[in-house]
């Protein structure tokens, strides 16, 4: 068996980012020079994935043409002589199909990996949410990795963490690790949210996961939670609860989680991408110092 198809959640209504997500996608912003969800595709092309399906809403066509062939585009380019910049396009040459079902109402994150159900059917698959980049330049293959154990293995659940600072244990969901945690532990639970005191761990959830279809009769079962969403969270403690086995994966150091859903990690998403750019970051830490010295003075 491999794992060759995901699952990629973008419905979501995008509400801390208004008014910039009124009439945009979330996952169409720009960090540096691609759109978010591009960073998404292209870390899951390279991650082996063949399939793709998108839980789309309304007011997110832009992400379906954003990943058409544009035929017209590249004939204007190759006309007005600007070769240099089809190069921009090779994503559109993936080696990916592209499915499309929409999540008709925004219940929540469980709700749209639901959604999803009577495509994948009795498949292992990945879901990596649209709005969360893994590293810089789309070259984390953490996704393989845990392709490739629960192949080996047979677990239901394969879960992305990020070491945050204990301070920041509050935002997310949090691993309960079995014993000491490497690069690969068994995942006993996860809570949602704890306070410091509480938390079991460091490590949270980081956007990338691999289900078994177990995943989908748990999700069935699971009441909404907060704000009236199915949690995706609440039907993974499901399946860990009765007998299923998860298993968690570090992401390796210096491999941080860009979320997009917030201002503030938007902007430092944004800041970082450009001044890795290679041919605007330079002078744009150049800037950014200035500005800085003139905000001290
Ligand atoms: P969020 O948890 O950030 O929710 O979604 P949201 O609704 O997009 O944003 P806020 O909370 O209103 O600001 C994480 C990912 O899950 C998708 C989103 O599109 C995003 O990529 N999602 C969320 C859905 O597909 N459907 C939902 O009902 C909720």
């Amino acid at each position: 068996m491999t794992i060759d198809i995901a699952v990629v959640p973008v419905a979501g209504h995008g509400t801390r980012l208004l008014p910039l997500t009124k009439s945009q996608p979330k996952e169409m912003l720009s960090i540096g020079r691609k759109p978010v969800v591009q960073y998404v595709v292209e870390e899951l092309a390279k991650n082996g994935i063949r399939r793709l399906l998108f839980i789309t809403s309304h007011g997110k066509s832009s992400i379906e043409q954003h990943f058409d062939i544009d035929e017209q585009l590249i004939d204007y380019l190759r006309e007005t002589g600007r070769e240099e910049q089809l190069s921009e396009l090779d994503f559109e040459r993936f080696d990916m199909k592209y499915f499309y079902t929409r999540q008709r109402r925004q219940l929540g994150l469980g709700h749209a990996v639901l959604c999803a159900q009577p495509l994948i059917g009795d498949q292992y698959f990945v879901t990596a949410l649209g709005d969360s980049i893994i590293g810089l330049n789309a070259q984390s293959e953490i996704v393989s990795r845990m392709t490739n154990e629960l192949v080996r293995s047979g677990a239901d659940i394969a879960v992305a963490f990020e070491e945050v600072p204990p301070s920041e244990v509050v935002r997310y969901g949090i691993a309960q690790p079995k014993g000491v945690t490497d690069d690969i532990f068994e995942l006993v639970d996860l809570v949602e949210k704890p306070t410091v005191e509480e938390a079991p761990s460091n490590l949270a959830v980081a956007a990338r996961y691999v289900f078994s279809p177990r995943i989908f009769e748990a999700l069935e079962r699971t009441p909404p939670g907060k704000g009236g969403e199915i949690q995706l969270t609440d039907a993974m403690r499901l399946v860990l609860r009765e007998g299923g086995k998860g298993i968690g994966f570090r992401l390796p150091p210096g491999v941080h989680r860009f979320d997009i859903g917030n201002f503030q990690s938007y902007f430092q998403a944004f800041a970082e991408f450009a001044l890795a750019d290679p041919v605007y970051g330079a002078p744009l830490r150049e800037f950014m110092e200035k500005l800085l010295r003139q905000g001290s003075d």
